[in-house]
């Protein structure tokens, strides 16, 4: 049988990429990275995926006039690689509804909070301004509207006295390695599905998303 596909979309420095490339070489993730696109030709992702002799595509925003266009020539190239799933890992774009339903379920994105809070930039800094005592990152299934779609995973990061923006985003991208790999996995295994706005892991609805804390995996209450 042959593997499936993922598609990986990033813009910037590729550290999930690199955790995913790791899990997928470990065979933790039972597909192939079939191409990395990116909207910048500076992202530092693309010298991680050459690397691992995965293909690199670049679509610049620049030779486009509007989204529709530029998504038009992105689905063209995604579509080359007959995806079973794409990845957006550090993907700064906005993706248009064009794009979202011709892969309909089968878009998984990282966002560094613990979604529903914060949606959108910055999250560390105003993690840190609301004073929050745990921040984190979510792993979810992306749908029409930004940052909104069912949630699969969290990590929670308790946030530190002394934090500074730099010192809790790091640490919360070292949570986004763990838990970003193992969502990929569920979803290839046929494990993760989404119907509607429920998020099914082996059949069973989550009642609320799994949760990594602590280095422990805990899946609570399912029906
Ligand atoms: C990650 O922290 C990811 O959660 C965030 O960009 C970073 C990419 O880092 N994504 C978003 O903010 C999407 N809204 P990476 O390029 O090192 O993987």
């Amino acid at each position: 049988m042959t593997k499936k596909s993922i598609v990986i979309l990033i813009s910037g420095s590729g550290t999930n990429l690199q955790a995913i490339i790791d899990a997928v070489e470990r065979g933790d993730i039972n597909a192939s990275i079939t191409a990395v696109i990116s909207n910048r030709a500076d992202a530092k992702g693309l010298q991680r995926a050459q690397r691992a002799h995965i293909n690199t595509i670049v679509v610049e925003q620049g030779d486009h006039p509007d989204r529709e266009s530029y998504d038009q020539v992105l689905i063209a190239e995604v579509d080359r690689f007959q995806p079973d799933l794409i990845v957006l890992a550090g993907f700064m774009r906005i993706l248009s509804d064009q794009f979202i339903n011709h892969y309909q379920d089968a878009i998984l994105n990282i966002h560094p909070s613990l979604l529903p809070a914060l949606k959108g930039l910055h999250t560390h800094r105003r993690a840190l301004e609301a004073a929050l005592q745990v921040h984190g990152a979510s792993v979810h299934f992306v749908s029409n509207e930004l940052d909104s779609g069912p949630v699969v995973i969290q990590a929670e990061v308790p946030v530190l006295q002394d934090d500074t923006e730099a010192s809790l985003a790091d640490r919360v991208l070292q949570q986004e390695h763990n838990i970003y790999p193992m969502a990929i996995a569920w979803f290839v295994d046929g494990r993760l599905k989404i119907n509607g706005n429920d998020v099914l892991l082996d059949g069973k609805v989550l009642n609320r998303p799994a949760l990594w804390k602590a280095d422990q995996l805990v899946i609570s209450e399912q029906h």
